[in-house]
């Protein structure tokens, strides 16, 4: 089915439905969606999403296949669908000539193999994907395979108003559901050109919604130079590491080398391989 990646293995805790009033058709497409995930199907009829989490107390997420989006909603109430979101707008802005930070630290070029680590909703990757063109490689790791699912689903079938973009979002790939140490161990050496990671910080920048919801579904252990080690073995070109300026995150990792706007509060960290 369109938008599940080859890496997804359906996982305990996890269940599917439908939108509330479902018509005959659409509730047999979302028990399609269950089959093809391994998941189990609850049926959904006008119960609420409270009552739906009620029916069994094993299931923490469900995703619910509406007619045009996959949304995930948590027992806790938090809810999920994916847009590209200021991925979009960085890009959009970069198309008209702005500079973007990611980019500088990337120095992507045409045909490059790129590994976002910490994929999150893919705005990043989407970038990248933009710069590396049609000859170019974007893989992506999430560590939360709900969250994972979800983005793969939306950069395969979102449309939004702008085709460029929505071209370039299909050219990104979800490569592994699960932590990115665990990938970038089963990687070749030079695999990749270049390899960003994005974890959270320790506090939230600004109050993006979307963000809030992230950050309550993925993971938060901090980047290790274990991690950045392997890394280095696995990229040909250049790690990039976000962070927040004044965090210290990336003096505990040695990396020196910086770039970002001077009045912004996020820069990227750049170690030069080779
Ligand atoms: C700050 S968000 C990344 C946002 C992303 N750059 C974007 O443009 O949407 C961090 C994401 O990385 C994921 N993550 C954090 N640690 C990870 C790890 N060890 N392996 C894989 N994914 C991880 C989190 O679950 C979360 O979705």
């Amino acid at each position: 089915m369109i938008g599940i990646p080859k890496c997804w293995k359906p996982i305990p805790g996890f269940a599917v439905t439908c939108a509330l009033k479902s018509r005959k058709d659409e509730v047999e497409h979302a028990r399609s969606v269950a089959d093809a995930l391994g998941l189990p199907f609850f049926v959904r009829r006008s119960r609420k999403m409270d009552a739906m989490f009620e029916m069994d107390e094993s299931v923490l997420r469900f995703l619910v296949v509406q007619s045009d989006r996959w949304l995930l909603v948590d027992r806790d109430g938090g809810q999920l669908h994916y847009h590209p979101n200021m991925g979009y707008v960085r890009l959009g802005n970069y198309m008209r000539g702005q500079v973007d930070h990611l980019l500088d630290a990337c120095a992507l070029e045409e045909g490059d193999r790129v590994l976002d680590a910490t994929l999150g909703y893919g705005g990043e990757a989407l970038l990248c994907a933009h710069a590396v063109g049609e000859t170019g490689v974007v893989h992506g790791v999430e560590a939360c395979p709900e969250l994972g699912l979800v983005v793969s689903r939306g950069l395969a079938t979102l449309e939004t108003q702008n085709g460029r973009i929505n071209a370039v979002m299909r050219r990104i790939e979800v490569v592994h559901l699960g932590h990115h140490l665990e990938y970038l161990q089963q990687c070749p050496d030079n695999h990749y050109d270049v390899i960003c990671f994005d974890p959270f910080f320790e506090h939230q920048v600004g109050d993006d919604w979307t963000m809030s919801i992230l950050r309550t579904l993925g993971e938060h252990a901090p980047l290790t130079d274990v991690t950045l080690a392997e890394a280095k073995r696995v990229a040909r070109k250049r790690v990039v590491v976000k962070a927040t300026k004044w965090s210290g995150v990336l003096d505990a990792l040695t990396i020196t080398s910086v770039v970002g706007s001077k009045s912004g509060k996020v820069c990227y960290g750049i170690l030069h391989i080779g």
